[in-house]
């Protein structure tokens, strides 16, 4: 399996600096919502420029934070993508609220266009998940968020250093969710996770949400849960933050390689689009026939992803809406993720490539 090792191989080559980080945390006897998180929370806001970041457990956790405290609940609708990770959708579900899936565009993300006529008096929110690393299409959503008065949300689980009109994905929307997953663009050993916002109001709210509801002198003012991020990852975090610009410029490189390399009129490749920097946590080409090319790539000892198989509103919990969105579909059907993680090898990309010419 040689490109589930890329976590492996970035811990190998800076593993004296993060042991030293993770050592200095024992050492400080200090494990729990101390330096290490209030530093790394000041650092990742002043990266994405925005005003506050709370730390918490993963990325789930982050996005269901913001809808309760947003006061989103039972008999209230999340409008988002079916084409995302399951736990985008799982987040709206557990706060008690009905997804509302919605199709996509050629660029891979929620396509603006099918939001307003699915907008009611239910609506408490428009999530937007930037897939792959590809920005959404961000004027257009804050548009409609505003036309309709219905906060709009990031999921930038995939999409941390993205950019769109030079402004960091994660900065946009009222409150926006991050994940640190061991693959992710800035990532930890472990999970992990973290909100972005600019909204002094729903920042006090989020921090009770984060640790059991507590207010002032731990009194429980909400029905919270509790989903900190823990010192030692933070630690390790602060030290990845500092490598993410070169990280995201190694994908980038890479992307380039693949796009001026791989030429095969069957193959679509990822849209590059005017003022939207894409970060490539994942480089996804489109075609027919995908399973005779993955077979073709396993037996050169590719294997590769696919991201996703089965869309959200087609997995068990959600399948009974019987709902068809042709897109979202096609790209399940159809796509492949090519290996695109810094340090990968020269020949293995150029292997990769003669193996797509040819098919
Ligand atoms: C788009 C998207 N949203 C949410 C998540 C959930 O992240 P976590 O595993 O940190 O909860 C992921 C993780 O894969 C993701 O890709």
């Amino acid at each position: 399996m040689i490109f589930s090792s890329y976590p492996k191989k970035y811990y190998l080559k800076h593993k004296k600096n993060i042991l030293n980080n993770i050592k200095k945390t024992l050492d400080s006897g200090n494990y729990i919502n101390s330096e290490n998180v209030k530093k790394f929370e000041d650092e990742f806001a002043n990266y994405l420029g925005v005003k506050y970041v709370i730390g918490v457990g993963n990325a789930t956790d982050a996005l269901y934070i913001i809808l309760k405290s947003m006061g989103v609940g039972i008999n209230h609708e999340v409008i988002l993508p079916s084409h995302t990770a399951i736990a985008t959708a799982i987040s709206v579900s557990n706060t008690g609220a009905k997804p509302i899936f919605i199709d996509i565009g050629d660029d891979y993300n929620i396509d603006s266009n099918l939001i307003s006529s699915k907008i009611n008096k239910k609506t408490k929110a428009i999530i937007c998940v930037h897939i792959y690393g590809q920005p959404c299409d961000l004027n257009r959503l804050k548009e409609i968020s505003k036309m309709h008065k219905i906060p709009l949300i990031e999921d930038c689980s995939q999409s941390t250093g993205s950019e769109y009109n030079n402004k960091k994905t994660g900065s946009f929307g009222l409150a926006s969710c991050h994940s640190f997953f061991p693959t992710k663009n800035l990532a930890t050993f472990g999970d992990g996770g973290a909100i972005s916002t600019n909204s002094k109001s729903l920042f006090s709210k989020m921090i009770k949400y984060r640790e059991y509801g507590w207010g002032k002198n731990r009194n429980a003012e909400v029905v919270g849960i509790n989903s900190r991020l823990d010192e030692i990852h933070a630690s390790i975090l602060r030290y990845n933050l500092k490598n993410i610009d070169i990280n995201i410029k190694h994908r980038i490189k890479i992307a380039d390689y693949y796009h001026q390399n791989i030429k095969n009129n069957k193959i679509l490749l990822p849209k590059k689009i005017m003022n939207r920097k894409h970060s490539y946590h994942l480089f996804v080409i489109k075609l027919k026939n995908r399973n005779k090319l993955l077979e073709v790539l396993k037996k050169e000892g590719f294997f590769l992803g696919i991201h996703y198989k089965l869309p959200a509103h087609k997995q068990k919990i959600y399948i009974k809406n019987n709902l068809i969105l042709k897109n979202t579909e096609n790209i399940s059907n159809n796509s492949i993720s090519l290996p695109i993680y810094p340090g990968i090898e020269l020949n293995n990309l150029k292997k990769i490539v003669k193996i797509l010419n040819n098919f």
